[in-house]
């Protein structure tokens, strides 16, 4: 039906490059990559973390951008739609709905997390957490924040709750305003923010030097040393490959549906390769340089060596909500460096939230006709339904549960089929064709090859590993908490409604597809 209507286009080249930038970066860049690599043996971990970037984050790029051109050709920003064009097969489409289902559950616990960046930069403007002086002290003011532990700090879990309704406000108005007046001018204010309080953080992490000369083991530069001293030893350990690839997935955005969803807005003929590449590029360089220059280095020139490693290994948020404002207490003008650092992570985290909420936006005006409004309405709704299940439950690990399922798994089986669709199906020479339409660079050939053959290959051996590792006992919950359980099994409910109802909606609208 909406075929024929005129879709957005991106305004400016500049606009796109940011928009995808913010797409692509977030929290996994600067939270879950240091402490990822941290837990992983250091400067070892970067081997297979620059492997996969070669072998599946760039080319997986590339194919998501030729990807979502095409179908935006074709009047189809998501995936049920593009993957049809692509293979005239009922299946098709239906493994598209991955690309609609998996972006919103993974919007439901990332923007919750990520409503929690503009909470803390708010307290960190007000000094709400100065005088905390513990990490244990930190955790309890998280928690209680978080609505699990009672304390003085919070009364339950109503600060948490208005800054989740505060940061919903904003994703839908900026999704209201469409692609170009929303997405596009949230990204060209977002980005330049984001780099300019990146470098002032970097800037003041590189002086630190050896803050308390009592312990002189616990430096700036003993923090460099052990993220980037590869314990080489490690690299025999499967699992140090599969966290490398499974941190390219999700700090690059690819396997979810919201690159070829922006991509859609392409002009027909515009470049993909070269602005492909400055994505994949853009993202490396927050992630590796600035990424890993502040959390670590900072937390190891504090509390050294041994107490970064055990707070790395607590998980992503330990290192970014408990020990940093601990530090910043430390550092003169530290309500402004703190405000900083949350300030990063919420322009961050908002330009992927926005990413991950586009393609429903998507699918409802392409695909049902609706209005921008009614159809932000609809998503910040079931942001909003769901969002509370997570807020209300989350002592039961149900955003683990999330991310596991979507933010880990369901990244690499959506890039391995798309892959197999659009290198084999629809068929590597015009694929080839597609990617390197309008291109402004040469894409060395040798990249057929990958995209034909490694890629895939590559994802397969991934997807088959984790399986054999761990995937059996996650899948029968075997290691869970009792009292947990019908929380997780709530969240793969949640899961498994949201690509029913896809499967149902495709089916509707699908009828007028030829
Ligand atoms: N790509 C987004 C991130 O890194 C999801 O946080």
């Amino acid at each position: 039906m909406s075929v024929t209507k005129v879709r957005e286009v991106w305004k400016s080249r500049l606009g796109l490059i940011m928009a995808m930038a913010g797409n692509a970066i977030g929290l996994g860049n600067f939270l879950r990559f240091p402490v990822q690599a941290a837990a992983n043996g250091g400067g070892a971990f970067m081997i297979p973390y620059f492997i996969a970037f070669l072998v599946v984050g760039i080319p997986m790029m590339w194919v998501e951008w030729s990807v979502g051109r095409f179908g935006g050709k074709h009047g189809h920003g998501t995936t049920p739609g593009i993957m049809y064009r692509l293979w005239k097969h009922p299946a098709a489409k239906y493994i598209g709905v991955l690309g609609i289902a998996a972006p919103v559950a993974f919007a439901l616990y990332y923007s919750y997390v990520q409503s929690w960046t503009l909470a803390y930069s708010f307290f960190s403007l007000t000094g709400q957490y100065f005088g905390i002086t513990t990490q244990e002290e930190m955790g309890t003011f998280l928690s209680s924040f978080q609505g699990i532990t009672e304390s003085s700090y919070f009364s339950g879990l109503g600060t948490a709750y208005i800054f989740f309704v505060i940061n919903l406000g904003i994703v839908f108005w900026v999704l209201s305003r469409g692609v170009v007046r929303g997405i596009e001018t949230l990204a060209k204010f977002a980005m330049p923010m984001l780099l300019v309080f990146a470098i002032i953080l970097v800037a003041r992490v590189f002086t630190l030097g050896t803050p308390d000369p009592a312990f002189p083991d616990r430096s700036v530069m003993a923090g460099f040393a052990w993220i980037w001293n590869p314990d080489i030893s490690r690299l025999s350990e499967a699992s140090v490959w599969l966290a490398a690839a499974g941190q390219i997935f999700f700090s690059l955005g690819i396997g979810i549906g919201s690159m070829q969803c922006y991509a859609s807005y392409v002009r027909a003929r515009q470049d993909v390769a070269l602005t492909g590449l400055t994505t994949s590029m853009s993202n490396g360089f927050a992630e590796v340089v600035l990424g890993s220059s502040i959390a670590i280095p900072v937390a190891v020139a504090f509390f050294g060596v041994t107490a970064t490693e055990a707070i790395a290994t607590g998980g992503s948020y330990d290192l970014g909500f408990q020990s940093m404002p601990l530090i910043f207490q430390q550092l003169p003008f530290g309500q402004f460096i703190g405000t900083l650092w949350f300030g990063l992570l919420f322009f961050a985290g908002i330009t992927s939230t926005v990413a991950l909420t586009q393609p429903p936006m998507a699918f409802l005006q392409d695909e049902m006709g609706w209005s921008r409004k009614k159809a932000a309405l609809l998503v910040i709704s079931v942001l909003f339904i769901f969002g509370n299940f997570i807020a209300f439950h989350i002592q039961h690990g149900v955003i683990d549960e999330f991310d596991f399922w979507i933010g880990t798994v369901g990244l690499v089986v959506f890039s391995f089929l798309e892959v197999i669709i659009f290198a084999w199906i629809f068929g590597m020479d015009k694929a080839w064709d597609e990617i390197t339409e309008g291109a402004a660079i040469r894409i060395p050939r040798i990249f057929y090859y990958m995209i034909k053959y490694v890629t895939p290959v590559s994802l397969a051996i991934l997807l088959v590993v984790w399986t054999y590792q761990a995937g059996f006992d996650l899948l029968l919950l075997r290691n869970a908490d009792p009292v947990d359980l019908p929380y997780l099994l709530l969240t793969r409910g949640i899961i498994v409604a949201l690509i029913l109802v896809g499967i149902f909606q495709v089916r509707r609208v699908s009828k007028n597809w030829d």
